[in-house]
């Protein structure tokens, strides 16, 4: 399976990566070490930085926009002008997860919630595993997005809801509807704004997210699925919190990285709350 996708490098407080053909130099605030070849930065395509608000380097240079392919997914890529590409690649493990895990576990016959869902990469994992998918995003634009994500990977006829809508607010529509899901997929920020300005702020609304996650889960659920890219909030948090919310079920947690050439670079934790009824595939990074 190709991969365009590599950390070639990271130190100093950046990153430096591969994205097929494009090669940038991002901020990384864990990456604390030094980087192992400096030299091999100075060939990077663009760079981007925020020591005097938000700045592209040598931007011309970067394609108005090109595809990649990581972990069997098709991403279209545009550099914006908050550094992000629409693509967050320490999430590669998860999707391989998710994909594997709906797989495994009757495919088609499930229906899957994704929520903050961003470009659409677990929403495609999701659907690429055969199951039913609502993919949801405050934003309009991140919500089309996904959807031109959605085509460039075949699955332009495949069953899935595209709703633009704050999170909270979709799910207590849904849970008076009584409509249900076997699995649910969430990646709050830390603070973001909803569809019409609602505000999230992750240490206020996490718990409330949980409780409503659970309201929307079908009676044999597969997994709830929590990352969070929110400084401070471990492994161990988010593993306390979630097995307090459902005892019965098994929690597997760790840090997402960033993988290649260098060291790993840690980018955020999840945690997979697997329930009774999953095979569970063993994935762990
Ligand atoms: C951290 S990103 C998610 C990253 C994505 N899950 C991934 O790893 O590829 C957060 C996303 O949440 C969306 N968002 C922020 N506040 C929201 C809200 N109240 N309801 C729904 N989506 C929201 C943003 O538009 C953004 O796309």
């Amino acid at each position: 399976m190709s991969d365009d996708y590599e950390l070639m490098d990271s130190g100093d407080g950046k990153k430096y990566e591969r994205f097929g053909n494009v090669s940038l130099v991002r901020p990384c605030s864990q990456a604390m070490w030094r980087p192992e070849r400096p030299a091999d930065w100075l060939r990077a395509t663009a760079m981007f930085d925020r020591e005097d608000g938000n700045r592209w380097h040598n931007r011309g240079a970067l394609p108005k926009e090109w595809t990649i392919e990581t972990s069997g997914i098709k991403f279209r890529l545009s550099g914006t002008d908050f550094g992000h590409l629409g693509i967050f690649p320490e999430q590669r493990s998860q999707w391989k997860w998710i994909r594997d895990t709906i797989a495994a576990n009757g495919g088609s016959r499930n229906s899957v919630l994704n929520l903050f869902a961003y470009s659409g990469g677990s929403t495609m994992a999701a659907a690429l595993g055969g199951a039913e998918a609502c993919h949801l995003d405050a934003s309009k634009g991140m919500v089309q997005w996904a959807r031109d994500n959605a085509a460039l990977n075949g699955l332009k006829n495949h069953p899935i809801r595209w709703i633009t809508d704050d999170a909270h607010k979709f799910m207590e529509r849904e849970n008076r509807r009584g409509r249900r899901y076997d699995a649910v997929i969430f990646d709050p920020p830390t603070f973001g704004r909803g569809a019409n300005g609602e505000m999230y702020k992750i240490e206020r609304d996490l718990k409330k997210t949980i409780s409503l996650v659970k309201g929307v889960l079908s009676d044999k659920p597969l997994f709830v699925l929590f990352s969070s890219h929110t400084p401070g909030l471990s492994c161990i948090v988010a593993a306390n919190i979630m097995s307090q919310a459902f005892p019965d079920a098994k929690i597997e947690t760790g840090e997402m990285l960033l993988e290649g050439r260098s060291f790993p670079c840690p980018s955020g934790i999840y945690c997979r709350v697997v329930f009774p009824r999953a095979v569970c595939y063993n994935s762990m990074p």
